[in-house]
């Protein structure tokens, strides 16, 4: 199958890159929304790698899950918070950068009154899909949760009717936010390639999942977001649990090969580069539909801040074995199913800030923190359209975020 075609954004693209500096050079007065960095809170959307305490409310899990016990939390927390790391997610980086308060767990917010959500709302929730679970009813698969990213855009909206008495107080409050609608779309593949289907039956659902995506963006724009940051897939074949699945001769059978510079799993990595080629072509075609308007959509490369380290761990500041998870059982990269995180037959390492993977799924803080990184880049490097970026606030409070968390 090949990629769908991107629209073609260089033509624009240069008086847009000559646009942009004078829009930096301006952006400082042109602030607006209450926050010193030019929002007044956050709103995200995702999945464990964003969750802060939503699936710890779910009545399925029974409040338990791995991430409720320790030693998750341990280096920054100091106790489990429902987050899935040893310390901060990288929307917490992202908090922090841009000086924002940290958006409340949706599933937490005490009361649903408007004064537990106006300092924004943390939708997302570990083990979410992006598609709904009938999409997976239908092909013999269950997903660990059962929230969607339609679950989430229905809580969006319940929240957006709370948070003023007028459309126009509403869209004001939305246009002065930050959202940011992902990573997702990774349960939706391990939940495939658990379930045996093969790499090349998974990768018939990327454009499935990349359109769930993008009819949340187009939803936050319609109920009046000015700045949505869409961040992309992870490496799939650098993730320790998946390495040591197919290596245990679980899984499908066509993962492939290792690539030779990473040890990565290069059918997974493919697997991961398809979803975000066609993640950044909605992207285009979202800004293009919104070009000249207030609106930015800007694509966040998750896949390239992580595949830099693992490639280069030392220059990054990581140790040598970038493929181990720190905190595990023993087996082949410290990765045990049936010694996890947070279960009695599992040990952490001593230092995670040297490790990229926390329990052979989930980032360490230190991995998060570059993520936030990345998701902080105004004009991603690479293959990614070049910054058409229209509103004044993102480049500027982005760029003086980055300096803020040390990027
Ligand atoms: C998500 O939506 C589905 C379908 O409407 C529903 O069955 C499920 O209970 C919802 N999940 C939560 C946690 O509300
Ligand atoms: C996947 O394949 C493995 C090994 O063949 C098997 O043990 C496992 O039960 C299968 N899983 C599913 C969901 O079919
Ligand atoms: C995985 O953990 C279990 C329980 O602690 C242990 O019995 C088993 O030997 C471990 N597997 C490997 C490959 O080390």
């Amino acid at each position: 199958m090949a990629p769908p075609l991107c629209p073609r954004l260089d033509v624009v693209a240069a008086s847009a890159a000559a646009l942009l500096g004078v829009l930096l050079a301006t952006a400082s007065a042109a602030l607006a929304g209450g926050g010193t960095g030019g929002y007044a809170r956050v709103f995200s959307f995702g999945d464990s790698l964003t969750d802060t305490g939503n699936a710890l409310r779910l009545p399925c899990t029974g409040g338990g899950g791995p991430a409720s016990r320790p030693p998750y939390g341990e280096t920054f927390f100091r106790r489990p918070t429902g987050r899935a790391s040893d310390g901060r997610l990288a929307v917490d980086f992202v908090v922090e950068a841009l000086r924002l308060p940290h958006p409340a767990p949706y599933l937490a917010a005490a009361g649903k009154t408007a004064a537990g959500f106006d300092h924004g709302v943390n939708f997302a929730v570990a083990g979410s899909t992006a598609l709904s679970p009938e999409f997976y009813a239908g092909r013999g698969l269950k997903p660990f949760v059962p929230v969607s990213l339609a679950n989430q855009t229905i809580w969006f909206h319940n929240v957006v009717q709370l948070l003023g008495s007028s459309d126009h107080d509403r869209r004001k409050v939305m246009a002065s936010s930050l959202f940011i609608v992902g990573e997702i779309g990774v349960n939706d593949y391990l939940v495939s390639l658990v379930g045996n289907l093969t790499v090349g039956e998974v990768e018939s659902f990327v454009p499935h999942i990349v359109g769930a995506i993008r009819s949340v963006v187009n939803e936050v724009i319609a109920a009046g977001a000015t700045t949505v940051v869409v961040p992309g897939m992870i490496p799939l074949g650098c993730e320790p649990q998946l390495l040591a699945l197919y290596q245990g001769g679980a899984g499908s059978s066509d993962a492939g090969d290792y690539d030779p510079r990473s040890g990565c799993m290069a059918r997974l990595n493919g697997l991961a580069e398809r979803h975000n080629r066609e993640l950044r072509c909605a992207v285009a075609e979202l800004r293009r539909a919104h070009w000249g308007t207030s609106t930015s959509v800007v694509y966040a490369d998750l896949y390239r801040a992580v595949t830099d380290i693992v490639v280069s761990p030392g220059r990054y500041g990581f140790g040598d074995m970038p493929l181990e998870a720190c905190c595990g059982g023993a087996g082949s990269y410290n990765f045990n199913v049936t010694a996890f995180c947070g279960a009695s037959g599992a040990t952490a390492c001593a230092d995670p800030s040297v490790y990229v993977s926390w329990d052979g799924v989930h980032f360490t803080e230190a991995a998060n923190r570059h993520i936030a990184c990345a998701m902080l880049k105004v004009r991603p490097a690479g293959a990614a359209p070049p910054g058409m970026a229209t509103s004044t606030t993102w480049p500027a409070a982005a760029e003086a975020g980055r300096r803020r968390i040390g990027c």
